[in-house]
């Protein structure tokens, strides 16, 4: 348990969690301008297959959070027929936040503070979507929480993150070529175990094989859905070779061929 502690910044004292807030903001401010902008991105068609189309049915009037929404991409890529909610985005980066509200003038934006405090109601949300985030947070736990405080009753979470050390193991602060100054992955038990604890309801749980697939894609980029079909297909298959051997530290080519991120949707009980 004391490791998971030191992992997920369950145990940071406040001047240490915000010293990593803003050390992943600054990160965002000026290094991922831009990256967001040109959807569909890989990894949102997988969103979109592995998540979105089965799991996220906004009702008509929906207020829906998309936490960590860098540009605001994630969402607003969606169908028209499926984005007929109300569009809440909140980030900690400015820079980032800026060319979001310059892209969705529709959208409502709002600055994530360092306390840790989302800048919500409580059971303001009918979803809450966090797309690659948490493991960007210095205390994961209680940005659980937070998504359980804001959520309303019945409401719903979707979490994708990446379920390994991204190079970083435990206590390392190693810095990394193409890595923020302190992200590393989330083993999903670790969110299932979190949001079991603050008695939600695990709908459902999909590793996926982003990294490895995503890599074979940049050469061939399937653009019907019958050829993402295909995709989710093989990773299906993938998922299924090799489940109950993906490990938290994967340090020899044999650990490295598993699910480099899990989606993971729960829903908050009535
Ligand atoms: C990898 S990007 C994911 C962006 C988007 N969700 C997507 O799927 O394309 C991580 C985002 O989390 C934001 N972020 C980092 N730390 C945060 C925090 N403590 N609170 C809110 N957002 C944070 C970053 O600024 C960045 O926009």
């Amino acid at each position: 348990m004391e490791e998971e502690f030191r992992l997920y910044g369950d145990d940071f004292d406040q001047d240490a969690i915000r010293q990593w807030f803003w050390e992943e903001a600054e990160y965002h401010n000026q290094f991922q301008q831009g990256r967001f902008r040109e959807p569909p991105q890989l990894y949102q068609r997988f969103d979109w297959y592995w998540v979105l189309n089965p799991y996220f049915h906004p009702r008509t009037g929906a207020k829906v959070l998309d936490f960590g929404c860098a540009e605001g991409q994630a969402l607003i890529g969606l169908p028209a027929e499926r984005r007929d909610f109300a569009y809440v985005g909140v980030d900690a980066s400015e820079s980032l936040l800026k060319a979001a509200r310059a892209r969705n003038p529709r959208g409502e934006f709002r600055r994530m503070p360092d306390d840790g405090r989302i800048p919500a109601a409580d059971e303001e949300f009918d979803y809450v979507v966090v797309l690659g985030v948490l493991h960007h947070v210095p205390n994961v736990r209680h940005y659980l929480e937070e998504f359980h405080r804001i959520l309303r009753p019945g409401g719903r979470l979707i979490l994708r993150e990446p379920n390994h050390a991204m190079g970083r193991p435990v206590g390392s602060h190693r810095i990394l070529p193409g890595l923020s100054p302190n992200e590393r992955g989330i083993p999903t038990e670790y969110l299932t175990q979190q949001l079991t604890r603050l008695q939600m309801r695990i709908v459902a749980v999909r590793p996926a094989f982003h990294g490895l697939v995503v890599k074979l894609l940049r050469r061939w980029k399937p653009d019907s859905p019958r050829g993402w079909q295909a995709v989710i297909g093989v990773d299906r298959i993938l998922n299924g070779l090799t489940r109950g051997r993906a490990r938290y530290e994967r340090t020899r080519l044999w650990d490295k061929i598993a699910p480099t991120a899990s989606y993971v949707v729960a829903d908050k009980g009535p």
